[in-house]
């Protein structure tokens, strides 16, 4: 089974309008001609707009990196799913795991989102991934399973993509070796596979946590991983285009 490969760019909390008019006019110009690759960038809400602005007509995709999981009203702070696609995003990333963690984000409130955006018919990248400790306790298949299931439970994966980021991987320099992503990428199928094969076999997993241009070649070449999501390494435009080459 052939699947398109996707890069997508986190860029958290980060930016101006300044720098991020200089990133997308490299990463545009330096990707035109990369064909067999999916981009997309994710920014800060406030500069949806701009971002918007710039990429009307390129081949790069962008999206939210949160969304609310109601569809409007008194809800301060809040974004809706209405809003992404009033801006055209494509993606927007769910339950990414500083959300989970450093805003509590529960598996359940996980799956309201996912649903709320694809509902709407937005693509949800679906962030997944064990702690350290939980590596450590030897659960990683049984968390990946559950934050998974919590979804399944109520949507099926068509039409979204997973991101498998274990969380000691994020940030920290420290990325799973191709083997170990590979492992859980492998799992993670395997596991959807129960629910739906043919959607198990469609689905993009991209492996997130300090993909770097040096690292991502490597990891992309393996059977079960479709691409990555990148934070750090996102806001560097050689790096980044470095990524996107690999993908290919
Ligand atoms: P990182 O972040 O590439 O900086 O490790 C990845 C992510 O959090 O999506």
């Amino acid at each position: 089974m052939m699947r398109t490969p996707l890069v997508a760019g986190n860029w958290k909390m980060n930016g101006s309008q300044e720098s991020i008019k200089a990133l997308l006019s490299a990463i545009s110009s330096g990707s035109t001609n990369l064909s067999g690759v999916d981009i997309a960038v994710c920014p800060p809400a406030i500069y949806i707009p701009v971002v918007a602005q710039i990429l009307a007509k390129s081949h790069i995709a962008y999206g939210g990196q949160n969304v609310c999981e109601k569809e409007k009203g008194a809800f301060t702070g809040e974004i809706a799913t209405s809003m992404l696609l009033d801006f055209s995003c494509k993606y927007v990333i769910i339950g990414h795991s500083e959300r989970r963690s450093i805003y509590n984000e529960s598996d359940s409130l996980v799956a309201e989102k996912f649903v709320a955006a694809k509902q709407a018919g937005l693509i949800p990248i679906l962030c997944v991934g064990e702690t350290l400790d939980e590596r450590e306790q030897n659960i990683t298949e049984k968390v990946v399973a559950r934050q998974l299931d919590a979804v399944t439970a109520v949507d099926n994966l068509d039409n979204a993509v997973i991101a498998y980021e274990p969380v000691w991987a994020i940030g920290t320099g420290k990325t799973a070796s191709p083997e170990q992503a590979q492992e859980v990428h492998a799992f993670i199928r395997q596991h959807l596979t129960q629910s739906n094969a043919d959607i198990a076999q469609k689905v993009q997993i991209l492996y997130g946590g300090s993909v770097k241009g040096s690292n991502a070649q490597e990891l992309f070449a393996k059977e079960d991983i479709d691409g990555g999501l990148i934070g750090g390494a996102s806001l560097d435009a050689e790096d980044f285009l470095r990524i996107c080459q690999a993908a290919v």
